[in-house]
């Protein structure tokens, strides 16, 4: 599935302010950050709202994270919006989150586009509305120049479905067998050209991956913080990026020799 035009190549240009509030050596920070948006719907519970009034609040952090990302020189920061199993929700909270993708387009796209982010769609586009598809679309083209910072948004998005896909991709396109190693496998994946996240973020405290990245995640390391996605703010990111450079990463090597 080679794309028919390329993406500007991203070259980050971290603050370096805000790289020296965050205190992690550069070769340290994560080039791509994965992050599962949990908790709307409980954040809007707590406070007597309804689940939607959640969403709202939770669309409109995207923003400051995204922008924190950028400050920090992150490459890529993909964010799960939706998943092929949200389809199951109550029509009316996803017709309400469908209209709050498709709004948040239509307000944000212009600073999105000035700012230097390059919006990416990681899904399947077949099954969503046609104005909502032609909104994301044309949100991917218009930006595909832009360097500063990848917004890979998973939207109708599943990791199972995406490996089906791959097959599909494979199989119709008469590669022999012996021939599908995993650097061909990746070029049908939706995040070809994408390197795998380092650091994977799930907020409000559940420990599993929902379908998200299953083949990119691999070897990616873990956070999960208790607090809710609407809440999760600059300091909360900081604090998983310092935890993130804690840690050694082995990739199934022995990494000190004595
Ligand atoms: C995440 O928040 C947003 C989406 C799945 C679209 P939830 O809606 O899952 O919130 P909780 O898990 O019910 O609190
Ligand atoms: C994962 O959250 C999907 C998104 C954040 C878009 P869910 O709330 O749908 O996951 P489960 O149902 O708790 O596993
Ligand atoms: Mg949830």
């Amino acid at each position: 599935m080679i794309e028919e035009r390329t993406h500007a190549v991203v070259r980050p240009r971290p603050d370096p302010e805000s790289l020296i509030e965050l205190g992690v050596p550069p070769e340290r920070i994560p080039r791509h950050i994965g992050i599962i948006m949990d908790g709307n719907g409980r954040w809007a519970q707590a406070r007597g709202l309804p689940r939607l009034a959640g969403h709202r609040a939770g669309t409109h952090n995207i923003r400051r994270v995204l922008e924190a990302c950028t400050d920090f020189g992150i490459e890529v920061l993909t964010i799960y919006a939706f998943s092929t199993e949200n389809w199951q929700r109550p029509q009316m909270e996803v017709e309400g989150l469908m209209r709050l993708l498709s709004l948040t387009i239509r307000k944000q796209l212009n600073e999105l586009d000035a700012n230097g982010v390059q919006i990416r769609h990681c899904g399947r586009l077949e099954g969503v509305n046609e104005r909502l598809r032609q909104r994301i679309e044309e949100a991917v083209e218009r930006t595909r120049d832009n360097d500063r910072i990848i917004l890979n948004v998973a939207f109708n998005y599943g990791g199972r479905a995406e490996i089906l896909d791959a097959v599909r991709g494979i199989v119709r396109d008469g590669i022999p067998a012996d021939a599908i190693t995993e650097e061909v496998f990746e070029q049908y994946l939706y995040t070809v050209g994408l390197p795998d996240p380092d650091l994977i973020i799930r907020t409000s405290g559940e420990y599993r991956l929902s379908n998200f990245l299953i083949w990119q995640a691999a070897y990616a390391e873990f956070y999960v913080t208790p607090v809710y996605w609407p809440d999760f703010d600059r300091q909360e990111l900081m604090k998983a990026i310092r935890d993130y450079a804690s840690r050694e990463r082995r990739f199934g090597r022995v990494l000190t020799q004595e």
